[in-house]
This record gives C-alpha cells, sequence and structure tokens, in this order.
C-alpha cells in the first residue's frame, strides 16, 4: 500500500468516545504493512502537557476558559513541531486529539471561539491534518463506558455541549472532517475508517 498524501491524521471526539481504541488499531495496522507511524496524543507528556494533566487531575481553583486555552495552545505548539518533523522524515501522524479538542471543549462563548480561531489561523493554518475521524456518540453512553464522570470535564450536560461542538465542526469542514458512530462496534469502525482512508485518496492500494 502507497502513500499518496500529507498523512497527517487527528482523532476527536468526547471522553470515553472510543478514539484510542480505533487509533490504535489503525496504528498497528500501518505498522504491520510496513510504514513508519507516530502515534501521539494530545495533552502530551512534554511541559505544558504536564501541567495540563496536573491542572485537571487536582487543580482546587479552577482555570479560566482563556487560562485553558493559551495552555492547551502552547502544548500543541511544541507539539505541532513536532508533528511536523516527523512528517518531514517521511513518517505517518496520527494524534489522539488536535485543535478540534479546544475548540469543542474551549469554544463555550463567541469570545472564547474568536480567541480560538485566531489562534489556530495564526499558529496551525499550515499543520492541519488531512483527515480528522470523529466519534460522535451520546456522552450517557461514552461516560458509562469509562465509568469515571470524575474530573470537570467528563460531566453529561458539558460533554452533550461538547458534543454539539464537534458536529458543528465536522459541518464546517466536510471534506476534512468523517464522523463514525461510535456506538459500532470496533471491527465495523475500522472498516469504514478504512473506507474513508482509501476514499480520501491517503492510501493507494
Ligand atoms: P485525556 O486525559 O487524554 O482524555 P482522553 O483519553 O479522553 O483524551 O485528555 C484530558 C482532557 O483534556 C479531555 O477531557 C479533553 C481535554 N482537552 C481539552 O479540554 N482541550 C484540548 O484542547 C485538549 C487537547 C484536551
Amino acid at each position: 500500500m502507497k502513500l499518496t498524501s500529507y498523512p497527517f491524521i487527528s482523532f476527536e471526539g468526547i471522553d470515553g468516545s472510543g478514539k484510542s481504541s480505533l487509533i490504535q488499531c489503525l496504528y498497528d495496522k500501518l505498522i504491520q504493512l510496513g510504514h513508519s507511524v507516530w502515534l501521539t496524543a494530545e495533552p502530551t507528556s512534554n511541559q505544558f502537557g504536564k501541567l495540563i494533566q496536573e491542572w485537571i487531575l487536582y487543580s482546587e481553583t479552577p482555570l479560566t476558559p482563556q487560562e485553558q486555552i493559551l495552555l492547551f495552545t502552547m502544548d500543541r505548539l511544541q507539539h505541532s513541531s513536532m508533528i511536523r518533523s516527523f512528517l518531514d522524515r517521511g513518517y505517518i501522524v496520527l494524534t489522539d486529539r488536535y485543535f478540534d479538542s479546544t475548540t469543542a471543549y474551549q469554544g463555550i462563548n463567541e469570545e472564547d471561539c474568536l480567541l480560538i480561531q485566531h489562534l489556530q489561523r495564526d499558529l496551525f493554518s499550515d499543520r492541519i491534518p488531512f483527515l480528522t475521524f470523529l466519534l460522535d456518540i451520546d456522552p450517557e453512553i461514552s461516560l458509562e463506558r469509562i465509568q469515571r464522570g470524575k474530573d470537570q470535564f467528563e460531566q453529561v450536560a458539558f460533554l452533550t455541549e461538547v458534543r454539539k461542538r464537534y458536529q458543528k465542526i465536522a459541518l464546517e469542514n466536510p471534506d476534512r472532517v468523517i464522523i463514525l458512530d461510535s456506538r459500532q462496534p470496533l471491527e465495523i469502525l475500522e472498516k469504514k475508517m478504512w473506507e474513508n482512508l482509501l476514499e480520501k485518496g491517503l492510501f493507494m492500494v
């Protein structure tokens, strides 16, 4: 199987949507086919990613949405340089979350959306994923799956809004974002993902 385009793919969805399992399937298959693949995620494990993880897990004083936007963006700036360097070296890059996560999770009001759009346009317009798989699912089901619901992002009401913002992103970016109905079994999701990868011309058999 040959690579035909810019091989940068992101996976998005609310917590418990099954992104990690699907991305792992794709990673395993691509490695099996002999490709060089970098599997990565946001928040990262770099300095800013660690700060984010600490804040999500332990914070007693919540950050404002704008502080969150800036922190996730700092993490992404470092991350996107690494992504660029892997792409330049011929790797396929698969990322579990990228800038759509900030739009979906932090784009709560018009002011915050404008800040996010502005940052994305200025900082990441040359590092847009070729394809984004959005795993769409009802938060009631996803939270049941992960049996969590502890941190501030894992609440049904909040995730219902996040889900709506993801659906809006998909509507606005029909060429890039593919919605997969995440209630389906992993084998079906994997099959549909491959149909899209081939159809969009990312791989040629
Ligand atoms: P993580 O613990 O990796 O959760 P998951 O396995 O569901 O991806 O991510 C931590 C949380 O960070 C997750 O609830 C989504 C949130 N997040 C944002 O709010 N904004 C962002 O820009 C990113 C990348 C993540």
